[in-house]
């Protein structure tokens, strides 16, 4: 089964070597999460500059695109997130399957989603009504209802989305009936330890062939990162840690058995051309 195959990287435990990183600042976080002008004017600084680094040798149609989204509405992804989810997503909308996010808070990042998606279903997961209860060592620095966004405003927002389906409420449970449903990309910005590994539970064994998950928080939030390494059970997978905050699993079992496949399939087409008419 996937989980023994061996892949290159191995997810390193939490809590190590931490000394030093202040953005783990467990004030800062909370300073952070419950300021909402702090939290502002510290990501439209660094959105800023990151666009403006970006501008300076980027496609400046899509650093532009970026830019607008991120005004419209509150995000905390920075500009390089931005840039990241907007680039993955377009990558795996070659791939067959739907997308989803869950983590949706004001829209921002389904928007990007969205139009990258190239018209793929997006499902949309969120209570619409904040954070779930946080397990006793993340209460410190996130809380129940925190990112609180009505879902009617959210609705409103992505009105002129047509792919987007809403499923909101309490995750897992609002994607029951969603079992066959597969995915080539799948944004996770959750925040809390048990609601990534609820996420990688269900959505992880629904990747296609290199279908991928992407999640925010990665290197921020000690919770994000240990789901991560309990979901994997020590086992390594193919896990790519970005500059960012973020990670990105990519599902490479199945591929290696579709390779398998598409190999066998070009030996015989070889064979066809070698044998007489
Ligand atoms: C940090 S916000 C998402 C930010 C957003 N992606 C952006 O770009 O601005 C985290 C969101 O996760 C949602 N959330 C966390 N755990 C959840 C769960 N188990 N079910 C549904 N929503 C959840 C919260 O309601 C909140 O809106």
């Amino acid at each position: 089964m996937w989980r023994d195959i061996a892949f290159q990287h191995t997810i390193t435990p939490t809590g190590q070597g931490t000394r030093g990183m202040w953005m783990k600042n467990k004030y800062l976080h909370r300073l952070y999460g419950e300021n909402r002008v702090f939290r502002k004017s510290v990501m439209n600084i660094t959105a800023w500059m990151d666009f403006a680094m970006l501008g300076g040798h980027k496609d400046g149609e899509t650093i532009n695109r970026l830019r607008r989204v991120r005004r419209e509405r509150e995000s905390l992804l920075s500009g390089n997130e931005a840039f990241m989810v907007n680039a993955v997503a377009r990558a795996q909308s070659c791939l067959p399957g739907d997308m989803a996010e869950v983590g949706v808070y004001q829209g921002c990042s389904a928007r990007l989603i969205s139009e990258a998606s190239g018209g793929r279903p997006l499902h949309l997961f969120d209570t619409f009504e904040g954070l779930p209860c946080p397990e006793k060592g993340e209460a410190g620095h996130l809380r129940e209802k925190q990112y609180n966004s009505p879902l009617d405003r959210v609705k409103a927002y992505l009105a002129d989305r047509p792919n987007i389906q809403f499923h909101p409420g309490f995750f897992p449970a609002t994607a029951a009936g969603m079992e066959n449903t597969r995915f080539s990309f799948v944004h996770l910005d959750v925040d809390l330890k048990s609601s990534t590994r609820a996420c990688l539970d269900f959505f992880y064994p629904r990747l296609v062939p290199g279908g991928a998950i992407m999640t925010h928080d990665y290197s921020y939030l000690d919770g994000v990162r240990e789901a991560f390494a309990e979901f994997t059970g020590g086992h390594p997978m193919q896990l790519i840690e970005l500059p960012t905050s973020q990670a990105i699993l990519i599902r490479t079992d199945t591929v290696n058995d579709s390779v398998a496949q598409g190999l066998a399939g070009v030996s015989n087409w070889e064979k066809t051309l070698t044998e007489p008419v």
